[in-house]
């Protein structure tokens, strides 16, 4: 079976390395004057998707990089060295304790997200998270309660409903242009990461890694789920990773989920570790919706990964034939995340973005699993700000 090293991953996905994209509102926005407000940040976490953030990041006009921490320290300082980042720190404590910062962009293990967030916000500090925001629902929602109480903000990746595709489809359904919606697909995997454990370990697997894209989208486009059935799999028992070598696969690595929307709006995403995917993990010269939605007057699917997508077809009674739409990202990239909040916090400019959105896909993710084991049909309770545009 043909996995992605780490090596080639950063080939695949070499968009942001390769040349840095600011996301349309920072790159329509002016330059801040040289005494202009800038988010002082704290990056933790500089593995492999730290370097997808730091190039974008460190162009962003909002955002002044002060620190980066890493456990494993090496890595910390070698980012700080790419990136004229001034402070380096082997530990949160240490980082909380040293050079001021406003922001914590928490980039680490995601078995670690809910702990260090919980840290950050504790002392005061606005956080972004990669996903999954926390470990469990309860502890997303404490999460929330301690923003509140801090007076702090907290934000939670994907940002798939910045896309200029996700704002077209939002439109489409809007605007009645499919009629009734009746139901939706959506799917993403690939081969698997190699390079750490933790995407297999308790508290990993394909849901929160990949179908978190998907679940965003879907609840994004169709509002909050309210049940929620699924199927969930381990296809690969065992795993070969860099830093562990071989491991057991305790979180699933397949996953089939069912979306009641409420309306008679069903949606259904599949996510996994164990898919052929010539295109790899942003679909670059991926040509093919994965991302579709049906309603009584049309139909529409988005072309490309919803991390990365590049179109929109639509087709309707109206003209059956399917016209491309919305063929340009705009400046937006998947990695945008911690430079939007960044810019947020010093203009005060909101984001579509929100920690409720995050919370409710983690509750999805975890009545998938509940119901992956018992059968049961999940009744979901978190809600979010729907429609999001
Ligand atoms: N790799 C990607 O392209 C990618 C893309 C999108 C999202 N993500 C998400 O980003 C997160 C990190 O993934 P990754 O692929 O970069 O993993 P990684 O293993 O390459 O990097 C994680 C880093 O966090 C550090 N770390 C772990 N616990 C820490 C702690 N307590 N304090 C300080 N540092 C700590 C590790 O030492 C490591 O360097 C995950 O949530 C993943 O789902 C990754």
């Amino acid at each position: 079976m043909k996995k992605i090293s780490r090596k080639e991953f950063f080939k695949k996905t070499g968009v942001i390395t390769a040349g840095v994209m600011i996301s349309p509102a920072l790159a329509g926005s002016p330059m801040p004057a040289g005494n202009a407000k800038k988010t002082r940040v704290g990056l933790i976490g500089c593995g492999s998707v730290s370097h997808s953030y730091l190039p974008h990041l460190s162009a962003c006009p909002y955002a002044e990089i002060v620190s980066a921490c890493d456990i494993r320290y090496e890595r910390a300082v070698a980012q700080a060295g790419r990136f004229n980042i001034p402070h380096t720190y082997p530990h949160i404590d240490q980082m909380l304790a040293g050079a001021p910062f406003d922001l914590l962009v928490n980039l680490t293990d995601m078995q670690e997200h809910g702990r260090l967030n919980k840290i950050a916000l504790t002392a005061g500090k606005n956080v972004w998270s990669e996903k999954p925001l926390a470990s469990t629902v309860e502890e997303g929602k404490e999460l929330l309660e301690l923003a509140k109480e801090m007076n702090v903000r907290l934000w939670g990746a994907p940002v798939v409903v910045n896309s200029p595709q996700f704002a077209f489809m939002a439109e489409a359904i809007r605007t009645g242009k499919l009629g009734k919606i009746s139901s939706a697909h959506a799917h993403y995997g690939h081969l698997g990461p190699t390079w750490s454990a933790f995407f297999y370990e308790k508290g990993g697997g394909s849901l929160p890694d990949l179908g978190v894209y998907n679940l965003a989208t879907l609840t994004g486009l169709l509002g909050p789920a309210k049940y929620v059935t699924a199927m969930t799999s381990i296809v690969t028992p065992v795993r070969n990773t860099d830093n562990k070598g071989e491991v057991k696969v305790e979180a699933e690595d397949n996953a089939m989920v069912l979306m009641d929307h409420g309306n008679g709006i069903l949606s259904h995403v599949q996510s996994g570790f164990n898919y052929f995917d010539p295109y790899g993990h942003t679909g670059t010269g991926q040509d093919r919706p994965t991302v579709l939605i049906w309603g009584t007057r049309g139909n529409m699917g988005l072309v490309g990964y919803d991390c990365a997508p590049f179109g929109v077809a639509l087709a309707t009674t109206d003209h059956e034939e399917p016209v491309r739409h919305a063929n340009d990202a705009l400046g937006y990239v998947w990695q945008e995340g911690a430079s939007v909040v960044a810019e947020t916090l010093a203009t005060g400019k909101e984001t579509l973005v929100s920690a409720e959105h995050s919370l409710h896909v983690l509750e999805i993710i975890e009545a998938a699993r509940k119901s992956g084991q018992t059968g049961e049909r999940i009744r979901i309770t978190t809600k979010f700000k729907y429609p999001v545009i």
